[in-house]
């Protein structure tokens, strides 16, 4: 028994539902129009004709074949009011969907590296993310490091945002993870703690399950980005489950980039059920063909979700977050008085 009368039924309640996304690459959500409008305002030529012809170039065997178009398509942004533009279309979208609380990831170094100053990267989200909060959406934003490139570059970068650290709430680390373990990035992220910020990186996705004990013990990260590749390895398993860890999980960037085969062999169920605290996001929505709640109706389809899986991946979604306890329980009566009204 799910606890819903009909798929449809199911799609309404998570609808509905109060959620945090914890798991969004601002770049990711670079829909093709806004692709296209943006290449116009800035002289920027595209190797793509029209929308269709990119939607139709967004089909991947594996992590890196969507990154080499991840990183072409945000030579368009350059603007200051760009990063803005795109950080506003995508809070109006999660809004829809009910996200009462974003974690936004972003990648400096896809824009640095092209003469794209910090200030114009984090300004434009940032001034976006304060606009937001005046519309009921809290956020905090986090800095990912490209794991393809050598750590100098990363403490560059982090030197780099010093200025505006009070923006910042934590670093992460993406990018290609085969060839790419935690342990190459063990002394900038040690600063980076020392600076106070919160540390993720992605471990588990493509990479082993030695990449996820390097996260944990090497990097001592404060959440883990897929993890996947955990369920491979049961010590592993328990000691994330012991040290009360979160797992932020994207089913449709697994599908799409042959994490899974299929929805239905999804882990998502197998890690609730080990204990792990698990939530959906939609990680690059523009990418994988939807945004948080698309995410929860394709796996709650695919894996027939019950309902109070559901609610628990909704509960997890908030207190996995870096919002102080006492906000955190203010959304964990939100969704106590959704239920109750269902
Ligand atoms: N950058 C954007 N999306 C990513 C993903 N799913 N894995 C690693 N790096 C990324
Ligand atoms: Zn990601």
């Amino acid at each position: 028994m799910t606890g819903f009368a009909s798929r449809e039924a199911r799609a309404a309640f998570i609808a509905g539902l109060p959620k945090a996304e914890l798991h969004l690459h601002i770049e990711g959500s670079l829909e093709p129009e806004m692709m296209f409008s943006l290449a116009q305002r800035n002289g920027v030529s595209l190797v793509f004709e029209s929308v269709e012809a990119i939607r139709a170039a967004y089909d991947f065997s594996n992590l890196q074949d969507f990154l080499d178009i991840y990183y072409q398509g945000m030579a368009v942004l350059q603007a200051e009011q760009d990063f803005f533009d795109l950080t506003t279309a995508y809070l109006d979208r999660a809004a829809t969907d009910g996200v009462r609380h974003v974690e936004i990831f972003f990648d400096p170094q896809g824009h640095t590296a092209r003469g794209v100053p910090m200030a114009n990267v984090v300004g434009g989200i940032a001034r976006a993310l304060t606009e937001a909060e005046e519309r009921g959406i809290t956020s905090q934003l986090i800095m990912c490091f490209l794991r393809h490139l050598p750590e100098a570059d990363a403490e560059a970068t982090l030197d780099a945002a010093l200025p505006f650290l009070s923006l910042i709430h934590g670093v992460g680390l993406d990018s290609s993870e085969v060839g790419h373990p935690p342990e190459k990035f063990a002394r900038v992220f040690a600063r980076a703690r020392s600076l106070g910020l919160k540390i993720v990186a992605h471990a588990g996705e493509e990479g082993p399950p030695d990449y996820v004990w390097q996260a944990l013990d090497v990097l001592q990260v404060d959440r883990i980005d897929h993890g996947n590749r955990a369920l491979e390895d049961a010590a592993l398993v328990q000691r994330i489950v012991s040290d009360g860890l979160t797992l932020t999980v994207c089913p449709l960037s697994n599908l799409k980039l042959c994490v899974v085969d299929d929805l239905a062999q999804h882990p998502l169920r197998r890690m609730l059920a080990a204990g792990l605290r698990a939530t959906v996001n939609s990680d690059d929505p523009a990418y994988f063909g939807g945004y948080v709640n698309a995410n929860f109706v394709a796996v709650a389809d695919a894996l027939n979700l019950t309902r109070d899986e559901i609610i628990t991946l909704a509960r997890n979604s908030f207190t996995g977050s870096f919002l102080p306890p006492a906000e955190q329980a203010v959304h964990l009566a939100a969704i106590d008085s959704f239920v109750a009204t269902y």
